[in-house]
């Protein structure tokens, strides 16, 4: 049996709010649209914390929470597309923050969808028996990535992290995960190659669809309908396709935690999957899209409620830049 069972969470968000008001003063926006658009009112913007910093302090809480030390840690995963660093991972930097000195290290991206695959992946480890406690982090930070000229898609994200600790157990856990890299270019944000001063770098070869002519492309890009139409069908295959492996129905399933992009996007996979409301979490309008910390801060947030308890049958379902999706059923 693959299962896992959640014994911590923790998140970290930074101080800074940027409201959409905030956002009505450097563009032509407004809140209205805002919220009526997308369903958030504000995210944070971390002005002067690296996503490491973000990162280890969501792990730390993560790891009170579990009540376990943190030299009992045999793994640290983290999942982020916003790295400090192309190298050494953002995991080897949380594994020395919290002091995991017996645990291993390394990096998930896909995005969005990145924790999906972190804990998917964290539940074939523990799976395998030498493996018994992983921290998962998932951290971003988008600002630095984000065009503040372009008002369609810098009003959606929000950086922040969240962190679980999870270890293995004998009650079930299925996963559906896929990526469909022909539409890589709906949504990218490209390495800025242009500091090199190597004199014989010359333009790099794109994939077919990418438009390299602006200087901005090492920014977000974004095709929001593209992504917004993909999103919908994406998160409701991912669902039918994990409950269809578990046997179970969406009457079965007692708690579900959607990515959180968009409050129409979560409203039209609702109403195509036939969810009641009250069983899907929803916390986008104060902290916006985080990418990969979504569903762990959702999480966090409903451990910290004692909303999580043993025996419940909880979803998960995320999308992202790949194109990315996948979901997950486990019963905690
Ligand atoms: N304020 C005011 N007007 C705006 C804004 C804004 N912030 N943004 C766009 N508009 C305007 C447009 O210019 C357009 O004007 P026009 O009709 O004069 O041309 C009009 O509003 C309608 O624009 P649409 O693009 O049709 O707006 P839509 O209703 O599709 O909403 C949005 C745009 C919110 C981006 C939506 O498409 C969406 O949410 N897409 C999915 C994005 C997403 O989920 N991205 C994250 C993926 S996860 C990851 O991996 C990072």
């Amino acid at each position: 049996m693959r299962g896992i069972k959640i014994l911590g969470a923790g998140m970290y968000m930074p101080e800074t709010v940027a409201s959409n008001d905030w956002f009505s003063t450097i563009l032509d926006t407004s809140d209205e649209w805002i919220y009526t658009r997308t369903g958030i009112r504000e995210r944070r913007i971390s002005e002067d914390k690296p996503n490491w910093y973000m990162a280890a302090e969501a792990s730390r809480a993560a790891v009170a929470d579990s009540g376990i030390a943190p030299e009992d840690i045999d793994l640290v995963l983290a999942a982020t597309c916003s790295p400090d660093y192309f190298y050494p991972a953002l995991s080897c930097l949380v594994q020395q923050q919290v002091g995991a000195v017996n645990a291993a290290a390394f990096d998930i991206n896909s995005a969005c969808t990145g924790f999906i695959n972190a804990l998917d992946t964290a539940s074939r480890f523990l799976q395998d028996g030498d493996y018994r406690n992983i921290l998962i982090v998932a951290s971003e930070r988008l600002a630095p990535h984000c065009d503040y000229t372009d008002r369609t898609a810098s009003i959606l994200f929000g950086d922040g992290a969240g962190a679980a600790v999870v270890t293995r157990s004998d009650k079930p856990m299925w996963s559906y995960l896929s990526a469909k890299g022909d539409f890589f270019n709906a949504l990218y944000c490209k390495v800025d190659q242009s500091r090199s001063n190597c004199p014989l770098l010359k333009p790099d070869a794109l994939p077919e669809g990418i438009i390299d002519t602006e200087a901005k492309t090492h920014t977000l890009q974004m095709n929001g309908k593209a992504v917004y139409k993909f999103a919908v069908d994406a998160m409701e295959t991912a669902v039918n396709k994990v409950l269809e492996r578990s046997g179970l129905t969406t009457g079965d399933i007692d708690l579900f935690i959607p990515h959180q992009a968009n409050a129409r996007i979560i409203e039209s996979a609702v109403k195509g999957l036939n969810l009641p409301a009250e069983k899907v979490y929803v916390n986008l309008e104060k902290h916006g899209n985080t990418s990969s910390a979504c569903i762990p801060t959702c999480l966090a947030e409903l451990k910290a409620e004692s909303r999580i308890k043993e025996g419940m049958k909880i979803c998960l379902v995320g999308f992202g830049a790949g194109l990315t999706s996948g979901a997950i059923v486990f019963e905690q």
